[in-house]
């Protein structure tokens, strides 16, 4: 969906939505659910990593869009995937959801108790989105995004992980409509407040502070300096936090990966989205410094450093 089909639904231009977001495209996964899409990343991602189904012994899935509020959409794609030596379960943390899965799979595996692990990042958020609504509309897409992680000697894999969260701001970002507290009726108006609501500027400022500041946590618990990081993927939200980001923490932008212009901010998928590309690319080399960092809501947010 482009910023020009977007003119045709709500009163925007394609010149508001660019210079604003960065945004120039988003994609709509029509005919396809959230685990349809979760299956193509995690088999694409087994095959790089060289990794037989029967040896996952884990699996988490991060997204705010299952196909189903029960069960999990981890327990769909397993059975889709026929994973059936893992225990799978989802993780709930919006754009931050990868974030926290990463880390979560990353302590079974210090702790010993798993080998290898596979994290998705997947979210439909069409289905989720008020295209009434041009505050937010424009800003949203579909895809999905996953990594093997395994157990491995040496000093290559995640460094550390740093996690946050204030709900105190949790009516920044949120849908009021369709949880126990409001369940669906149906003699209720909507009204969009099933669908995303968000005050956008008030995110935009927490999201480049807390961002910077969880970059910088995980790289000087490492011991580390800004200069010694390789590339930073952050989650792809809107342009101008990121170039915000890099500014605070003292980063050049080359040393940033963006693909925002073609996805537009899909949550939970967003930073393996960036990963994937940016490895692809060429831009991750063996034994490079990489900073992961995300914000959403919550309001959470948190970073990984990885040796890659
Ligand atoms: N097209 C045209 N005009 C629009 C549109 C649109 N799509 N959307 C809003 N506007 C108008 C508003 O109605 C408002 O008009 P008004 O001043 O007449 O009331 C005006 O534009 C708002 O302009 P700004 O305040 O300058 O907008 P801003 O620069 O804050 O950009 C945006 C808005 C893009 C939402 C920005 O605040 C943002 O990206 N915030 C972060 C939100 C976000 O990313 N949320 C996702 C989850 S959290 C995360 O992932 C980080």
């Amino acid at each position: 969906m482009t910023n020009a089909d977007l003119e045709k639904i709500v009163d925007t231009s394609d010149e508001w939505i660019a210079s604003r977001t960065g945004i120039r495209e988003r994609r709509v996964a029509n005919g396809m659910v959230t685990s349809d899409m979760a299956v193509i990343a995690a088999t694409s991602a087994l095959e790089m990593a060289d990794t037989d189904r029967d040896e996952i012994e884990m699996l988490i899935l991060a997204t705010v869009t299952p196909d189903y509020r029960l069960p999990s959409a981890a327990c769909v794609v397993q059975e889709k995937m026929e994973l059936n030596n893992a225990g799978a379960f989802d993780v709930v943390a919006a754009c931050t959801g990868f974030i926290n899965a990463l880390s979560i799979a990353s302590s079974f595996i210090e702790n010993g108790n798993i080998k290898k692990a596979l994290v998705i990042g997947v979210e439909k958020l069409s289905t989720f989105t008020n295209y009434k609504d041009r505050n937010t509309c424009v800003l949203f897409g579909d895809g999905a995004g996953a990594v093997v992680v395994s157990a491995e000697e040496g000093d290559r894999g995640i460094i550390n992980s740093f996690i946050k969260s204030d709900g105190r701001y949790r009516k920044l970002l949120w849908s009021e409509v369709g949880g126990a507290a409001n369940p669906y009726s149906e003699s209720f108006d909507f009204n969009g407040n099933d669908k995303i609501m968000m005050n956008g500027s008030d995110i935009f400022k927490i999201a480049v502070k807390e961002m910077s500041n969880a970059t910088l946590k995980v790289i000087e618990d490492a011991g580390l300096t800004v200069d010694d990081i390789a590339i930073v993927v952050p989650h792809q939200a809107n342009i101008r936090i990121i170039e915000a980001l890099a500014k605070r923490i003292k980063i050049s932008m080359d040393k940033v990966f963006l693909n925002i212009a073609k996805y537009g901010n899909t949550s939970a998928a967003s930073v393996p989205l960036a990963l994937d590309e940016a490895n692809r690319e060429g831009r991750i080399k063996d034994g490079d410094y990489v900073v992961m960092v995300a914000f959403g809501g919550g309001l959470i947010w948190g970073a990984t450093l990885v040796k890659w």
